[in-house]
């Protein structure tokens, strides 16, 4: 409580900050700047949020140091509870590790990120019910008749989205169906029949959670070219059939600079998908830079992530922005992009990054 407190009276920026404004206001001399060195006290980005009466979520996902109770993990899930309002399961709550043998579901970590996300007064989006990738090797490793794959689904969705009945506030439901050329990928979930799964998964989704925000998340929708256009001519004709699908998650997994799209290609995107009566999340994002990472890159990465916030706040359907992860310390960057990392809000000691304090200075100021 007395941390609270003392975030709840503090700057939020850094000393030099401090400095300047203690130098004009005399209530700073009750506790003054923090020495050189020291974090400053601050208040936290969903505080900010709150007080702003920010509508847009501000979203961490939780990976393998949740619930950890040593060392740099106690840190970890004081930040991400103390941070943020939305908790999104990076791998928790996919087909591998739920169902990890047919017919048998282990929701240990799923339940764990919950009831950890509904005591901090986090909403929840899930991730994901119906993907290519990370499938339990049962049902990756062999082919299966349509009519096996529907019922594998059906089952799969109906129980997932059924347990968490009212606690998750928004399934990505389909999981990057689309490859970079706009054609279908193959998927065991298909079984073999075109695309006629991704109905079935939404409208199971819908049955089991009739209050449930069903979402298509993918990416590199953010820029124009065949693949946009295929997820877009998807979702119409879904929406056109009545098929329930509520939004667009746009992962947004960027590299600083140039691959970041710039404000106007996000607005674009955004405004494009809006227009099919679709909400808007971006589900995933990160920015990576090369490591070791310049003062420089960290300035041009916090310009990036602030642009893809205020763009998001600015855009009336969109209103959740998750980060893929929120500290260096633990990312699928440098696993996946040889040369790249640094790629969120915190470092790998979880301490704020210029891109925090940009997204900071963004809300303060909404
Ligand atoms: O769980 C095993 C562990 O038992 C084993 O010891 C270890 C050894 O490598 O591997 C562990 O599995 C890893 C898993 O993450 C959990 O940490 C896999 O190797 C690794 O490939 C897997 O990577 C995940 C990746 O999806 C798989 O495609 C990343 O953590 C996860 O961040 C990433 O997330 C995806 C989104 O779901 C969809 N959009 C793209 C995004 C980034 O790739």
């Amino acid at each position: 409580m007395e941390r609270r407190s003392a975030e709840r009276r503090a700057w939020p920026r850094g000393p030099a900050h401090l400095l300047v404004l203690c130098a004009l206001l005399a209530a700073c001399e009750a506790t003054g700047p923090e020495p050189p060195g020291q974090e400053a006290p601050r208040v936290p980005l969903r505080e900010v949020a709150a007080q702003r009466e920010v509508r847009i979520g501000i979203g961490a996902a939780a990976g393998r140091y949740f619930g950890a109770t040593t060392g740099l993990g106690v840190k970890y899930n004081q930040v991400l509870a103390r941070e943020f309002n939305v908790l999104t399961p990076e791998n928790d709550m996919k087909h591998e590790r739920l169902q990890p043998s047919r017919g048998v579901f282990d929701f240990t970590r799923a339940d764990a990120m919950v009831e950890f996300a509904e005591q901090q007064g986090m909403k929840v989006r899930g991730h994901t019910l119906v993907w290519h990738n990370q499938n339990a090797s049962w049902l990756a490793d062999r082919s299966w008749t349509a009519e096996e794959a529907a019922a594998l689904l059906d089952e799969h969705v109906t129980t997932v989205v059924g347990r968490y009945r009212g606690r998750v506030a928004a399934w990505d439901v389909v999981n990057e169906a689309v490859d970079d050329r706009g054609v279908l990928r193959p998927t065991p979930w298909a079984g073999g029949a075109g695309r006629s799964y991704i109905e079935q998964a939404f409208r199971a989704a819908r049955a089991a959670d009739p209050d449930a925000l069903l979402f298509y998340n993918d990416y590199s929708l953010e820029w124009p070219g065949p693949k946009q256009d295929s997820v877009f001519a998807l979702l119409r004709d879904l929406r056109e059939r009545g098929v329930p699908v509520d939004g667009i998650g746009f992962q947004g997994h960027f590299e600083v600079g140039g691959g970041t799209p710039s404000r106007h290609a996000l607005r674009v995107a955004f405004d494009r998908f809006a227009a099919l009566g679709l909400r808007v999340h971006v589900t995933e994002l990160d920015i990576r830079v090369p490591v070791p990472a310049t003062a420089g890159s960290l300035q041009t990465q916090a310009q990036n992530y602030r642009d893809v916030f205020e763009v998001c706040a600015q855009t009336p359907a969109c209103d959740m922005v998750v980060t893929w992860g929120f500290t260096d310390l633990d990312s699928w960057v440098p696993g996946h992009f040889p040369g790249k990392g640094a790629a969120l809000l915190f470092d790998a000691s979880i301490e704020p990054k210029p891109a925090y304090w940009a997204v900071h200075d963004l809300l303060s100021g909404m």
